[in-house]
């Protein structure tokens, strides 16, 4: 028996295939640098390592831990936090964020200026998934995985308040206060 939720808006073998082509091309652009590759949790976390899997390389891997929103609603500049910094010392590195969604775009704004002060050789930003229509700041992405529409979507590492993480897919939440009416069992 299988628990099931929402309808998958990407399903398990899509998202196998896109962090492999990501990694193949991450393997190509970063084959004589130094990578350093930094997952932004708790979101990235599934994300994050798959693809570190799918790269080829003697690369690095370090985390930071920002503040959630607690709501739907966009985040708010000067409301996102580190709430667990990075161990490694980013200067003279060739650094690769890894995100799980782009969204208003303040997160990685914020960061990316965190870590620019830090003086790494290089800094790029990988998202597993954009929703472009919802951009509150310009910020640059190096690597997509997915652009979705302007819809609020869980699992694969992503919440809603800090559940449907384990999904091994990504849904669609459309009614967050029907949530769990939306679990069913299948055989
Ligand atoms: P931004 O700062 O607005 O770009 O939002 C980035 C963060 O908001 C992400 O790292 C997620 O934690 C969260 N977020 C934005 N959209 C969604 C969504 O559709 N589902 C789950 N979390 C989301
Ligand atoms: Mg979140």
């Amino acid at each position: 028996m299988e628990r099931i939720f929402g309808r998958p808006i990407i399903t398990q073998d899509e998202m196998q295939k896109r962090v492999r082509e990501l990694g193949n091309q991450i393997t190509v652009d970063y084959a004589d640098k130094n990578l350093l590759m930094v997952g932004v949790l708790k979101g990235a976390f599934a994300f994050y390592a798959d693809l570190v899997r799918a790269i080829r390389l003697l690369l690095r891997v370090d985390f930071i831990v920002v503040t959630t929103r607690a709501t739907q609603k966009r985040s708010v500049a000067g409301k996102i936090k580190i709430l667990s910094d990075m161990a490694e010392d980013v200067t003279g590195q060739d650094v690769l964020l890894v995100e799980d969604i782009v969204d208003s775009g303040m997160t990685v704004s914020f960061l990316k200026k965190k870590l620019l002060a830090r003086k790494p050789k290089s800094l790029k930003v990988c998202t597993l998934l954009d929703k472009p229509e919802r951009r509150k700041v310009r910020v640059s992405i190096d690597y997509v995985g997915f652009t979705l529409p302007n819809k609020y979507v869980v699992g694969y590492g992503l919440d809603y308040q800090n559940r449907y993480r384990n999904l091994p897919y990504i849904a669609v939440m459309d009614k967050v206060s029907e949530a769990e009416e939306l679990f069913y069992w299948q055989e």
